[in-house]
């Protein structure tokens, strides 16, 4: 191989590990952006504070277990409504298209169903976003109607059938009382 021949070949090479850094350097750049941007619309008062819809969801939130409880922990907004954050693209995207319906909603589109998105929302949560958070449920001592509705939905497959929302419809949003019905 001539002299030239080894320059053109270091160089073409070096080109294409600055074209790699550059490429790896504008990605992790996009991900820190993304993440800072989706910092403060992920939290509970900006997903239930922002927009007047989102009122009674708030409220009733605040009144349930999930909201306040005597631990002082509080399950957030996405921790029940979007895939868990783990599953980072699956989060990402559903935030995503969420989100985007939620705002096309508000300024384009007609009334507000309380009632209708509630179903829509008890059709949609899987169990496992309940199970992320209660994987203890049969170790608890409970009582026995609860152990026993709780063996049968864990058990595969007939468990499949029963889901957490439909006995414990009012978990995330106290609504029992009905202060806001409109
Ligand atoms: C423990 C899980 C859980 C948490 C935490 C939770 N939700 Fe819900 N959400 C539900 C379930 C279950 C329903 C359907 C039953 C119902 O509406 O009561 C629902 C229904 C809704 C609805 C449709 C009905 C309506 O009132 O418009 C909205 C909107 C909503 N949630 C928003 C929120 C917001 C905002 C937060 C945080 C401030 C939140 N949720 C926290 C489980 C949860
Ligand atoms: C981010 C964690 C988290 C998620 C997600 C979560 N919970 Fe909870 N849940 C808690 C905590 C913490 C408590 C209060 C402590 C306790 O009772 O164990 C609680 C309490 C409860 C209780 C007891 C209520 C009471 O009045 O004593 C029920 C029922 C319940 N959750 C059902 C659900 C259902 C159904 C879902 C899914 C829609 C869910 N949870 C999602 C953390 C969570
Ligand atoms: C067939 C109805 C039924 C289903 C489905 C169901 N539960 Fe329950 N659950 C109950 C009953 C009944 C209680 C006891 C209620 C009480 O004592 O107020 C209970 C109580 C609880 C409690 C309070 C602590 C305890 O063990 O007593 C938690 C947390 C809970 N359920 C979570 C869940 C989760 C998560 C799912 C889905 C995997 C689920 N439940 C599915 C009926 C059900």
């Amino acid at each position: 191989m001539t002299n030239s021949g080894k320059r053109k070949k270091t160089g073409s090479l070096k080109k294409w590990i600055c074209a790699f850094v550059a490429g790896f350097a504008v990605a992790m750049l996009c991900f820190v952006v993304l993440n800072v941007a989706m910092e403060p619309v992920s939290k509970s008062d900006y997903c239930g504070g922002k927009c007047h819809e989102m009122n009674t969801a708030y409220q009733s939130w605040e009144l349930s277990t999930h909201g306040a409880n005597k631990y002082g922990f509080r399950a957030e907004c996405v921790d029940c409504h979007l895939p868990p954050k783990e599953k980072y693209f699956r989060h990402v995207l559903a935030k995503g298209y969420e989100g985007g319906k939620d705002i096309y909603k508000h300024y384009l589109g007609g009334g507000y169903e309380v009632e209708e998105m509630r179903k829509g929302v008890l059709e949609k949560i899987p169990n496992e976003r309940c199970l992320h958070c209660h994987d203890d449920l049969l170790a608890k001592p409970g009582s026995p109607g609860a152990r026993t509705a709780h063996a049968e939905v864990l058990n595969p497959p007939r468990g499949a059938e029963f889901k957490c929302v439909e006995c414990h419809e009012n978990a995330g949003h106290e609504r029992q009382t009905r202060l806001f019905s409109e």
